[in-house]
């Protein structure tokens, strides 16, 4: 029997509630195969924070590293917390472990699934996947502030943009796109990112030589969310830079139905270190604690997980169960575990 080393962080807010029906979903698709997951839960967050004052120590680190995979919830308290001023949990954990665990593809698909209930009248057949860079751009907070609080106060972030980070990015993108319908768009603002804008430019145009194809086209970042918005079955692959890409996937979330549907990976593809899988959304400080979390962004990324071990028919199961369970939902409203236990019991079936 594989046996699959799994370090969960459920982490803060709504992300044990969703981890939970995650696991639920995740021990019914391997229940009965050749594979089992051992899980190893870590106490990460804000919450732990607050405990200890730790925020992802080296032994942590070392300790994940030691897994096959990671499954994490969401991090972060009630931005504006005074108890967490100094702790950045953002930076300082869930931007740590995509650093440390070189996770530069950040992989978020976005499907319109029958029934999921689009805010766009008119929203056609959407599926598209944003490839976002996960290790550069302005997220490697090569920055600084000099006169903090006076009026005088100067504060730059800058983004930093290796031809390796983006070349290797870009390279996954196309080979994604050459298994889906063969297009790719590059987003960025090389209209004014003249310096970063144009090296993705470069390297895009000198990727797809290789190819031949692959249909590619660019849009500035602001066009991009027009069209995300009128006409989002015009995507197939995005690849773009870590900060567009966020916002970018916010958007594609709501568009498909909402943020609770969206699921990500943040992949090391070459396999050095453990990949992550997690929600798109956070930590919802607004409806934390309440069992009013939609989990099936978690659930779906448990089918990237078991997508990227190789354990393919597994997560096609899971998305399926997922796809019969949006396609049944109408109107009703049922609490978090009430949408695990449907998800479960029609693998159980
Ligand atoms: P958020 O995604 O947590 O919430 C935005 C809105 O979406 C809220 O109204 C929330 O209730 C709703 N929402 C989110 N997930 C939902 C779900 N599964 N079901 C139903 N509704 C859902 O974004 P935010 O409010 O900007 O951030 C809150 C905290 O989470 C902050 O500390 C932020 O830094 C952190 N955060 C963490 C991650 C992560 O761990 N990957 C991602 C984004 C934000
Ligand atoms: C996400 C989140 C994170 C990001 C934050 C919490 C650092 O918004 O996973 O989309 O910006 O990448
Ligand atoms: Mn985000």
């Amino acid at each position: 029997q594989r046996v699959v080393k799994l370090a969960v962080i459920p982490g803060d807010g709504i992300g044990p509630e969703v981890v939970a029906e995650a696991e639920k979903v995740l021990d019914a698709a391997t229940a009965g195969s050749g594979v089992r997951f051992e899980k190893t839960p870590f106490s990460l967050g804000a919450g732990r924070y607050l405990e200890t004052g730790d925020t992802l120590t080296d032994a942590d680190l070392e300790a994940i590293k030691a897994h096959d995979a990671i499954l994490l919830g969401a991090v972060g308290g009630t931005p504006g917390d005074p108890r967490l001023k100094d702790a950045n949990i953002e930076r300082g954990l869930l931007l740590k472990l995509r650093f440390e665990l070189d996770h530069y593809v950040n992989l978020r698909p976005s499907k319109l699934y029958p029934g999921a209930g689009s805010p766009l009248a008119d929203p056609g057949d959407i599926d598209f996947v944003v490839v976002r860079e996960g290790t550069e751009g302005p997220y490697v907070g090569n920055g600084g502030a000099i006169r903090r609080g006076t009026p005088h106060e100067v504060a730059n972030e800058t983004s930093v943009n290796t031809a390796y980070g983006v070349e290797r990015v870009v390279r996954y993108a196309f080979d994604l796109a050459e298994r889906r319908r063969r297009k790719l768009t590059l987003v960025h603002k090389t209209n004014v990112l003249v310096h970063a804008g144009g090296m993705w430019k470069r390297i895009v145009d000198a990727v797809a030589l290789e190819h031949p194809d692959v249909a590619v086209d660019y849009l500035h970042v602001d066009a991009a969310t027009i069209f995300l918005v009128t006409n989002p079955g015009r995507f197939d692959v995005i690849v773009t830079d870590n900060l567009f890409g966020d916002i970018l996937t916010d958007l594609a979330g709501a568009v498909t139905g909402g943020i609770g549907l969206a699921a990500s990976g943040n992949i090391n593809p070459d396999g050095a270190f453990p990949s992550m899988f997690e929600p798109v959304h956070g930590s919802a400080p607004d409806i934390a604690g309440q069992q009013k979390a939609d989990p099936t962004a978690a659930i779906l990324s448990t089918a990237l997980l078991l997508d990227h071990l190789g354990l393919h028919s597994e997560s096609a199961r899971v998305t399926r169960a997922v796809e019969d369970d949006i396609a049944d939902r109408g109107a009703s409203t049922r609490s978090t575990s009430q949408i695990g236990d449907a998800i479960a019991a029609r693998l159980q079936a």
